[in-house]
Parts: C-alpha cells; structure tokens; sequence
C-alpha cells in the first residue's frame, strides 16, 4: 500500500505572486539538482512539523505503477471522488453530473446538492499527452471539455473552501476504463486545493512513503 502524505512544514515560505504564475511546458528535460538539508536535531524537525494527513492510494496501470490513486471529496455535504494524483497536470477536475453516459462508468459531481458550489461558466476543452497508457498519445483522443467552478475540497482531513476546480462535462471513450473518476494535478504549478493549503499558511511539500 502506497499513502500520499502531505507533510507541512514551516521551513520556508512562498510569495503569492509565485503561485499565480504558470510554469511553461519545457521542450526540453529540466534537470534539478538534489541536496539533503541540513537538520541540526530530530527534535527541531519535530517541533516544525504538524501531523501528517495521509490518504491511502491504489495504484493503475495494468501491471505498471504509472498511475496511483485515492479519495478526495468536493461539496458540502462532501461527494466523495476517486483521483489520480498526477504529477503531469495542475488542476482539479471531477465529472460532472452533465457529462451523462460518456462519464457512466465514474461518480458524478451533482453541483445542486452542494450549498458551497459556485459555478465559474468558463468552459474549453483540454487534451492529455500520455493518457493512461505508456503509449505515445496521437492525437486528441484523450480530451475533456470542462466547465470551470469553485468548492471546498478536501483530502484526507484538510479542507480548502472556494477551490477552483472542472467539472468533466464530456470525456473521450478512452477515459471509460479508468478505475478513477477524476483527475488532481499535482504538479510543480499545482492550483486550487494546494495552492489553497498554501495561501491557509500551510506551505505544503508532496512526500510518498513506500512500505511493503
Ligand atoms: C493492458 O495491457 C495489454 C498489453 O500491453 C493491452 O493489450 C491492454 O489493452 C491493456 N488494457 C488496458 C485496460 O489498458
Ligand atoms: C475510496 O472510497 C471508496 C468508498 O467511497 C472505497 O471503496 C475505496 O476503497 C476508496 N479508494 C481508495 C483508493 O482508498
Ligand atoms: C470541445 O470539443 C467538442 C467536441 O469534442 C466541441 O464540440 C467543442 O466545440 C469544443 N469546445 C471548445 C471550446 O473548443
């Protein structure tokens, strides 16, 4: 079993200015070059952390470990939604109740049973460069049309009100098969629920914790 951790550590801050800026998609590979930090005693570390929140992951991808998912909820009361947490993309998107039977395979987000859901009325279409394959993406037979909205979300126990996130209003057929409903985006631009930790005051790091 996987479990995604968000550890949330006082040890730097960020500007707000930083997270409204868009990273642009690199042509080319970016290498990041990776120090240990420094930590004068275990017990320093310990008085900086809070709790960890962990929310317990399965993982996809016929025989790979491509794709790892869990639950997050969006509304109040909360509709629970299974995600991959993907670290190719930024944003939060959950079918919505208006995708019909190109989403009858995954829960659906029902906005009328939400008193915190505040529609956003943008709508455009956005198209996956992997998919759920390792295959070569051709095309744009990964696509979904979305329409934009706001909502508390939340995820294994920490809550952010007024997320900006997607309803899936039509999907491909390609998404049929995914044992998930819906996508978070985890990556180094990652909006809505975390960049909402980080303007809480939560500066927040991604952590995995491998056990056997
Ligand atoms: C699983 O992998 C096999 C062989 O690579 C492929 O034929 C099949 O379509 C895959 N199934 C799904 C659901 O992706
Ligand atoms: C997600 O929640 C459902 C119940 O709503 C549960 O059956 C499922 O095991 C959970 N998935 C994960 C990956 O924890
Ligand atoms: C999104 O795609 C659908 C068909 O897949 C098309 O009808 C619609 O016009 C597209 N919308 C935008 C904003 O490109």
């Amino acid at each position: 079993m996987l479990h995604l951790t968000f550890i949330v550590l006082g040890l730097f801050t960020l500007s707000a200015s930083a997270l409204n800026s868009h990273v642009q998609p690199q042509s080319e590979p970016v290498k990041i070059t990776l120090a240990s930090r420094k930590v004068s005693s275990k017990r320093l570390l310990q008085r900086r952390t809070l709790s960890p929140s962990n929310v317990p992951l399965a993982n996809y991808f016929n025989g790979t470990d491509l794709q790892w998912f869990g639950n997050l909820t969006v509304g109040t009361p909360p509709q629970t939604f299974t995600v991959v947490f993907d670290t190719g993309s930024s944003t939060l998107e959950v079918p919505g109740i208006q995708c019909g039977t190109a989403c009858e395979n995954q829960r659906t987000f029902a906005p009328s049973k939400s008193s915190t859901f505040v529609d956003g009325g943008l709508t455009g279409n956005v198209t996956f460069g992997t998919g759920v394959g390792v295959d070569p993406v051709i095309g744009d037979n990964w696509q979904l049309s979305l329409r934009s909205a706001t909502d508390t979300v939340s995820v294994g126990g920490l809550s952010v009100d007024s997320v900006n996130f997607y309803l899936i209003t039509n999907q491909t057929p390609t998404f049929a098969s995914d044992p998930f409903d819906g996508i978070q985006g985890m990556s180094a631009s990652a909006e809505g629920f975390f960049a909402g930790l980080i303007n809480q005051g939560l500066p927040s790091l991604f952590g995995i914790l491998l056990t056997l």
